[in-house]
């Protein structure tokens, strides 16, 4: 294998998977996202080569950046080095992992998938909000608030006691929120928004699907909505590691 498309999972390196660490620590070449956590690319060796391919928001033609990637993790691939493709959360979770899976399989590239921990199912987690829960919510969808129409048909999809996270949904907020209360979902449906997760910037805000357009809001962030997002806790429960003498490698 030449290539390795790795999950960094939510920010944390502790929520790194041990296959992910021991990669990053052999990689020659790693090409990582805006969205990964800055402490993760510490793991990555000293010599290596970092390369960030983050798509800036707004940015004017995402498809050609998108296959200005794929191009560049077919090159590095090619040379036979051990390339590391880090994206933020799991690679097959909103992450275009399946774009350039398929890029580098088509040139004859080796690739294996190094699934992470999603945002999507672990920051709730972190939160102490199950996804899932006996006689509340019998299942979760996850959709994508980048599209209004779209996410507001997944969330009316979805059995009335699911749990709905809504992953790049920040900017239309609002809109989705007035189309549900529109359609009957009640005002007071809860909403629990971790803005981001996992990083010591983390923010905790519980809101309700009326309250929800006008919180203040910052992206990256999922939306949980649903009874069980009334489970958010204020504070983060985690014991704190003692803190590692080992020094870590700086980045090309
Ligand atoms: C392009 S999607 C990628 C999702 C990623 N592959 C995953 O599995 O988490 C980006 C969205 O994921 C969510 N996200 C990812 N990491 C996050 C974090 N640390 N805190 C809050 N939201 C996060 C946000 O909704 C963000 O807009």
């Amino acid at each position: 294998v030449t290539v390795y498309l790795v999950g960094a999972g939510p920010g944390d390196p502790d929520l790194l998977t041990v296959r992910a660490t021991r990669l990053l620590a052999r990689a020659d070449v790693v090409v990582t996202d805006r969205l990964v956590d800055p402490r993760v690319l510490r793991l990555v060796a000293p010599g290596a080569l970092v390369v960030d391919v983050g798509k800036r928001a707004g940015a004017t033609d995402p498809a050609a950046a998108q296959a200005r990637i794929s191009a560049q993790l077919v090159e590095h691939g090619a040379r036979g080095v051990t390339v590391v493709r880090l994206k933020g959360g799991d690679p097959f979770v909103f992450g275009r992992g399946a774009e350039e899976l398929d890029a580098l399989r088509s040139a004859g590239i080796d690739v294996e998938i190094v699934p992470g921990l999603t945002s999507a199912l672990a920051l709730p987690a972190l939160a102490g909000v199950p996804v899932t829960e006996r006689g509340v919510a019998s299942s979760v969808v996850v959709a994508t608030g980048h599209d209004v129409d779209g996410a507001v048909r997944a969330v009316l999809a979805a059995p009335r006691d699911a749990t709905v996270v809504l992953l790049m949904a920040v900017a239309n907020r609002g809109a989705i929120a007035a189309r549900l209360l529109d359609a009957g979902r009640a005002p007071s449906t809860p909403v629990a928004v971790i803005e981001r997760g996992a990083s010591s910037q983390e923010r905790r805000i519980p809101t309700t699907l009326e309250q929800l357009g006008d919180a203040e809001i910052e992206s990256p962030a999922v939306l949980i909505v649903g009874p069980v997002a009334a489970r958010l806790e204020a504070h983060d429960q985690k014991e704190v590691a003692p803190s590692q003498d080992r020094a870590v490698a700086t980045v090309a």
